[in-house]
């Protein structure tokens, strides 16, 4: 079996990264991503549960709604004093154990320099959809110095948090969560033009016009990892995948088009030793896959990327070498924290049972899934329901409590600071070893 205990990060993370001065190591949430234990590697009970939720900044709360006022949605996320006053908003109000960026998965298009707008109540709408060939090969390329506005709000957002931990008299600070749109997902925008329910377009494209395909989802993994780098570089200590609608494709198809892809972007942060969160909606069909995709970021070729059986070539030798009692890669090659997001249409027990032990020989922690219709039932109704997805999260190997996807804007804002405090009022346990 192989055992990963060395959390020695990574030296291609700045001297004054929050994980490599210890600001953010120790906090709960990191605990969860590793395990339940402490960043020596012993098992260890966090200080309390951690929870935060995704599109916890946002409309529902009022101060976000005031700040936004006459700004546009992407305009606010490049306004470096804006994204991170609104990323802190949430932390402010609810204590939650991470702020996610305030930022969204097309920014890297609109810094590209791609025609791209988010429609209020609609979603991102491009200017001309990208549907042939000469399209993809028209698209700009992605100039690191655009990033410096995510990279300003970023260094802005970690010292706000270190302030809040000072003032709140707190050992640990709150880390900072930056993500990125994996390629599948960003790639239906930029196929449909707009949001779309079938995203039928760019499943023609993958398979009708392959070479299309390839080549816009290997753009789509550089703009994506680059995106998430430029976050961790300057300071976030875990990096979320939003594969949102990874769940409308067959396993044999998500295997074949986009978990190469996937892992290509993943491949940008795979050196950085910070917790990969890889999250979806309605993907029991690939959840195993899901998590070999960022167990073999690291292995997996930036450039040049094909569509091609990398991860099940992976994931098959892994196999063989598990049955064999033998390890298949290098642990040191292999991604060190992998978490899965699970949504609320698939219960946890059953997403930790389903999963079994990873290439780490351990159950992998899950994050999720509080179904966010509950946030509107009775207060009684809505505490059994977090209980019972706190005593299913229990069997997975580590948990950080979440939504099952994104806070509805009119859900009210007590509600979620209610079930942040319930949460964290549960007792809280090592990881097994
Ligand atoms: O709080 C957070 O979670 C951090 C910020 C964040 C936003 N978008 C802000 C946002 C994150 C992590 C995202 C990711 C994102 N963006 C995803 C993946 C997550 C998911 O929800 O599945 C997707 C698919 C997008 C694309 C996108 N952007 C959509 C579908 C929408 C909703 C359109 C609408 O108005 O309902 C957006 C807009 C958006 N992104 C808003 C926010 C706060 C709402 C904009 C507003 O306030 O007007």
């Amino acid at each position: 079996m192989v055992t990963m205990t060395s959390t020695t990060p990574a030296p291609s993370l700045p001297a004054d990264h929050p994980l490599v001065t210890g600001l953010t190591t120790e906090a709960p949430l990191l605990n969860q991503y590793r395990g339940g234990r402490d960043a020596a590697g012993n098992p260890a009970a966090p200080a309390r549960q951690p929870v935060w939720f995704m599109r916890q900044a946002g409309r529902s709360l009022p101060e976000y709604r005031k700040l936004r006022e006459g700004t546009t949605m992407l305009d606010s996320c490049l306004n470096p004093e804006m994204a991170s006053e609104i990323t802190l908003q949430p932390v402010r109000r609810h204590d939650v154990d991470a702020a996610i960026f305030f930022s969204d998965i097309v920014i890297p298009l609109r810094l590209a320099g791609v025609d791209v707008e988010i429609k209020p109540g609609v979603g991102p709408v491009l200017g001309s959809p990208v549907r042939t060939l000469e399209d993809v090969r028209a698209l700009p390329e992605l100039d690191e110095a655009a990033f410096a506005p995510i990279v300003e709000a970023v260094e802005l957002t970690t010292s706000g948090l270190k302030d809040m931990a000072a003032e709140a008299d707190r050992d640990w600070v709150t880390p900072l969560i930056g993500f990125a749109g994996a390629p599948f997902t960003l790639a239906a925008y930029m196929v449909e033009g707009k949001p779309s329910k079938e995203h039928l377009a760019v499943r023609t494209m993958m398979k009708a016009n392959t070479e299309t395909w390839n080549e816009l989802a290997a753009w789509a993994a550089r703009a994506s990892g680059a995106f998430m780098r430029a976050q961790v570089m300057a300071g976030a200590s875990a990096a979320q995948l939003f594969d949102s609608w990874a769940g409308s494709l067959s396993r044999a198809d998500y295997l074949e088009y986009v978990a190469p892809f996937s892992q290509a972007a993943l491949s940008h942060v795979a050196d950085l030793g910070v917790p990969v969160i890889h999250f979806g909606t309605g993907t029991s069909q690939i959840l195993d896959v899901m998590r070999a995709v960022v167990e073999f970021a690291r292995i997996a070729p930036q450039e040049p990327v094909e569509s091609g059986p990398s991860v099940l070539q992976a994931m098959g030798e892994a196999l063989a070498a598990k049955e064999e009692g033998r390890t298949a890669h290098d642990p040191a090659s292999l991604t060190t924290y992998p978490v899965l997001g699970v949504d609320y249409r698939m219960n946890l027990r059953e997403a930790a049972d389903q999963l079994g032990a990873g290439t780490n020989g351990r159950r992998t922690p899950l994050q999720g899934n509080i179904d966010p219709a509950m946030l509107f039932a009775d207060a009684e109704t809505l505490h059994q329901h977090v209980q019972a997805v706190l005593a299913d999260g229990a069997s997975a190997g580590g948990h950080v409590v979440n939504l099952g996807h994104g806070v509805p804007p009119e859900t009210n804002p007590e509600v979620l600071t209610r079930v942040v405090e319930q949460i964290h009022s549960v007792e809280t346990h090592p990881g097994q070893d």
